[in-house]
């Protein structure tokens, strides 16, 4: 049974006490860690969200209190009053570790069954455990922790924003779907019976909305919904830092964001961002990296060796060359000596990427190992070195293909496992950032047969290549840009078009009819007769960023309630079936 606290009142958390509050009285509440009765003396760890504190009950001290203290349990939650003091023995482990606190009163405030997983650090339990006492599983300080910089995140945030001249709007949640090109969460509407709201993929429109209304500088931390398949950097419900502002260009937007993360980082980490941050443009991360989100904190750049070979018999460099295709390589440093079965490995690792196949050469002391070598020249193998800047212990990767996509992208991928398998990243802390720029407006969906809005519909093509948006749709570049982190896409962005008839235009592009165009989109393209302002923005995943600031690779350690890899939540078991009333009432039969 819990005992009523009775006007007993806190004086101070576990964490805080220190030498300097020797001899003061004072009380704590918190749960119980750990319990040890050494015979006449009784030892709690009493922790809360602070830190932990090492209580001592002795029998000869106050025999009342050393018998409820003894009947305490693991996670028993309880308020002790007594005197601090130092400890005999110091913890240096424990910031408290000099101190102890001498309980003299105890009040059981309620008890607790035996917890289904431990409340420690680094806990290894199965993840749908963790996720259904995810209130037991937070209860563990390194989860804690993650919370505490989550919340100092976004107060940076909002402190930042505030004293740039950004107003907090909030946007809804109940609205119609928008463009951002992931399957939407729907919600039926009792009002309007076979009707759907559809919970925002961004709040993108409503922010142009408020760009037209005047606002200027708008930000939010806004919550979006977006029905697609799940990575360990994707929940279904995520948290944007999204903003737009008015009389802008591209250079006014990632200079004022690039200030926002130096800010973040500096006010979390401590670390410094170095600005401006580098910029590439989008051609280049595909050639170099085969990504549009390069990880640079490491070299092994993607090598074009096609006029190396561009004479070569070879048949597969051939094919690849004659059909517009290409022939490129990496080089892996001092891994000559990589055995057959790791090399077939790396073979069908390109192949899930659909490359047909992966030549090498291994540039041995004395000797040149590969099996292209009957098929080239040795003058060709020797270009094929000399193009790599290849050393004596070298491993040289090639990939050639009609398509050149298949190439970078396959070693792109090939490029990021090798650095995982060589260990390269190893007890690597830097922060490398980049703006990825100059990204095509459109892509071709060849099983649809139609253009599609890289970024969004409202994305501003460059000035420069709105003279090619009729004759070569795919070579009109875009004023949009993604802050890339060590390989990871944190936020993108763009100008926004804001002129109806280009507009109008790009929605004829993308294969909308008029009344197509209307129907999704009408109230925008409404708002936008009445003297839109240009404008721009992005939007940062701030459950990504909160990754980085906290060292984890899991989204979900810093979502407080997540989703599974299911978007299914083990803890409330939603979704789930609801009442026959209600889906009456929505006019909704389930099959
Ligand atoms: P975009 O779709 O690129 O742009 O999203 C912006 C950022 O949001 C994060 N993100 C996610 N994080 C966790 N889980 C997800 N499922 C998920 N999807 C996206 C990424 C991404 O960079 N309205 C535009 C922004 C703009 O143009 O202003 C938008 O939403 O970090
Ligand atoms: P093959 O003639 O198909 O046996 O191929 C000879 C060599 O070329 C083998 O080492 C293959 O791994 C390599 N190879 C095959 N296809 C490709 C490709 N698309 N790109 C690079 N190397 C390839």
């Amino acid at each position: 049974m819990g005992e009523a606290l009775k006007g007993l009142k806190r004086t101070i958390m576990c964490g805080e006490l220190r030498e300097s509050h020797i001899d003061s009285i004072c009380t704590v509440m918190g749960w119980v860690q750990r319990k040890r009765n050494l015979g006449g003396l009784i030892f709690i760890d009493l922790r809360d969200r602070t830190g932990i504190l090492q209580i001592v009950f002795g029998e000869e001290i106050n025999k009342e209190a050393f018998e409820k203290a003894d009947t305490v349990k693991s996670e028993y939650c309880i308020a002790i009053t007594g005197k601090i003091v130092r400890r005999e023995s110091a913890n240096d482990n424990l910031p408290t570790g000099m101190v102890e606190l001498k309980g003299e009163s105890i009040k059981i405030l309620s008890e607790s069954e035996t917890p289904p997983i431990y409340i420690k650090e680094n806990l290894d339990a199965s993840e749908n455990i963790r996720l259904k006492y995810r209130y037991l599983d937070l209860r563990r300080p390194d989860m804690q922790r993650i919370y505490v910089i989550r919340h100092k995140a976004a107060k940076a945030v909002r402190d930042f924003m505030d004293s740039h001249g950004f107003l907090e709007i909030e946007t809804p949640i109940l609205t119609k779907s928008t463009p951002e090109g992931a399957r939407d969460y729907l919600v039926p509407s009792r009002n309007y019976p076979g009707m759907f709201y559809a919970l925002p993929q961004s709040p993108q429109l409503f922010k142009q909305l408020l760009m037209v209304s005047g606002f200027d500088r708008y930000f939010q931390i806004a919550r979006c919904f977006r029905d697609e398949d799940l990575r360990a950097n994707r929940q279904p419900e995520f948290t944007q830092i999204d903003l737009e502002m008015s009389f802008v260009e591209a250079e006014d937007v990632m200079d004022l964001n690039e200030k926002l993360v130096q800010y973040i980082f500096k006010t979390i980490l401590d670390v410094d961002v170095k600005l401006p941050m580098e910029r590439m443009p989008y051609k280049i991360a595909m050639e170099k990296y085969g990504s549009d989100k390069p990880d640079l904190r490491f070299g092994m750049e993607i090598e074009n060796i096609s006029e190396v070979v561009a004479n070569s018999e070879f048949k597969v460099f051939r094919d690849a060359l004659d059909n517009g295709g290409s022939v490129r390589a990496i080089k892996a440093e001092n891994c000559a000596g990589m055995g057959r079965k790791q090399i077939d490995k790396l073979t069908d690792f390109v192949k899930t990427f659909k490359a047909k196949g992966l030549a090498w050469i291994a540039y041995k002391e004395g000797e040149i190992k590969s099996p292209i070598a009957k098929f080239l020249s040795e003058d060709e193998m020797k270009a094929i070195l000399n193009k790599m800047n290849a050393k004596v212990g070298d491993l040289i990767l090639i990939v050639s293909d009609a398509k050149n996509k298949i190439v970078l992208q396959s070693l792109g991928q090939l490029r990021l496992h090798l650095a995982k398998e060589l260990e390269l990243l190893k007890n690597n802390k830097e922060f490398r950032f980049v703006w990825v720029t100059e990204f095509p407006l459109l892509s071709y969906n060849e099983e649809e047969n139609r253009w599609e809005a890289e970024h969004h519909p409202f994305t501003m093509p460059m000035d420069e290549d709105i003279q090619y948006l009729d004759s070569d749709p795919g070579r009109v570049r875009a004023k949009a840009y993604d802050m890339v982190l060590n390989g990871e896409e944190l936020g993108g962005g763009s100008i926004r078009i804001h002129v109806s008839s280009l507009q109008e235009k790009m929605f004829e592009i993308l294969g909308f009819t008029k009344e197509k165009a209307w129907e999704r989109f009408g109230f925008l393209l409404e708002a936008f007769k009445y003297g839109p302002p240009p404008h721009g923005g992005l939007a940062f995943g701030f459950d990504r960023m909160v990754m980085f600031l906290t060292g984890t690779e899991n989204i979900k350690d810093v979502v407080a309630f997540p989703k599974n890899q299911n978007a299914f939540c083990p803890l409330t078991e939603a979704p789930n079936v609801v009442d026959e009333v209600q889906l009456k009432e929505l006019g909704i039969k389930t099959k």
